[in-house]
């Protein structure tokens, strides 16, 4: 997407390929600064994605791409196959929830067998850039479906952050918002902080401003208010993994809004790839949910909000059960969150 920098727009892709660097956009640093950071080999790479650097599983799925392949690149004919196994381990336990990570490292593990490492070194950069542009289309085409949900009007609320910055180029629940731009279609969109980590304060409202977009940050707590005062249409949130039966995983707090919804007949979708849905997990019970230090609940910034002697539960993910998603927005179209319909997108 175009991004303001002094008194141009400049075009900006979330992470990105620079012969064997990793490229991105630091998201630690925004909206206060905006940094473009290199990753020069494959452990830069595993570090971004684990201190979030990068987030969202999208953008996390194409920088594990680009990550196995540095290490594809970097491993040498003598422990070529050992090297890669190690840092396919390493890359494949930076963050358990987002599918798309242990997706993309498959991908490229797979494009690479039985070849001598130079061509495994050709094939892993083909792969890799093929996965980035792939989730660009995806991305594309998730707007395209997703916006026919969208009036001259809506207003929608949303979760987390789930534009461009965490699913190259378009996002997944923001895609439809940009496209309906795009159509003459305004929407104002809700978007909720999402503490601890502040993605929506930070970075979804980042990407609507820097879009035109109208909207309003709102207390993580407030939703169910607004949606009681008839102040919500529809809900659209990103996702993380989607198991066999539409279970779907979302950063916390996720779980809570859908019910809400429910409860105020309020649709509520998903928006996410092909690639973020995981048919061998039978059902969310079956979702890792990644656990995170308790500091991010304790401090805001650098500064302790809670008492000394105060400990935290810091759960970066829930599930939220197929029953309370009206449907889910992906490249294919839109389809219910039931086995049959998820079963025949592969
Ligand atoms: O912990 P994060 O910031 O990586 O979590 C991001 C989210 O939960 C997003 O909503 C989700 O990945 C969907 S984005 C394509």
């Amino acid at each position: 997407m175009l991004v303001k920098q002094g008194k141009e727009k400049k075009w900006f892709r979330a992470v990105w390929r620079q012969n064997s660097t990793v490229k991105m956009i630091d998201q630690r640093l925004l909206p206060k600064k905006f940094k473009i950071i290199s990753l020069k080999n494959h452990k830069q790479t595993v570090k971004a994605i684990e201190n979030m650097a990068v987030r969202g599983a999208g953008s996390i799925g194409a920088t594990a791409a680009f990550g196995a392949m540095q290490a594809v690149l970097e491993a040498k004919p003598k422990n070529f196959k050992q090297f890669i196994e190690r840092a396919f381990y390493r890359l494949r336990h930076t963050r358990p929830t987002a599918h798309d990570l242990f997706w993309a490292i498959e991908r490229i593990d797979f494009a690479i067998q039985e070849k001598n490492p130079r061509k495994a070194k050709i094939s892993a950069i083909k792969e890799a850039e093929k996965i980035s542009s792939e989730y660009c289309e995806r991305g594309k085409k998730i707007g395209k479906h997703g916006e026919k949900l969208l009036k001259n009007g809506t207003r929608m609320l949303t979760h987390c952050n789930a534009g461009w910055l965490a699913l190259l180029d378009w996002g997944s629940a923001l895609a439809p918002v940009y496209a309906a731009k795009r159509n003459g279609k305004i929407v104002f969109v809700f978007v909720d902080e999402t503490r601890p980590r502040l993605q929506g304060a930070k970075l979804t409202a980042w990407e609507l401003a820097n879009e035109g977009i109208p909207h309003r940050i709102i207390a993580d707590n407030a939703a169910g208010y607004y949606m009681s005062e008839g102040k919500i249409d529809l809900c659209i949130v990103g996702a993380d993994r989607i198991a066999a039966n539409g279970d779907t995983a979302n950063k916390i707090g996720t779980y809570e809004k859908a019910v809400l919804a429910k409860e105020n007949s309020i649709p509520f979708y998903v928006a996410a790839p092909t690639s973020t849905f995981d048919p061998n997990t039978k059902n969310g019970k079956k979702i890792v949910i990644e656990e995170r230090p308790e500091r991010e609940v304790l401090f805001i910034g650098k500064q302790r909000i809670a008492p000394k002697k105060s400990r935290a539960f810091n759960v970066a993910f829930d599930v939220t059960k197929a029953k309370y998603i009206k449907g889910i927005i992906t490249e294919k179209g839109i389809i219910k969150p039931k086995k049959k319909a998820i079963k025949r997108l592969f």
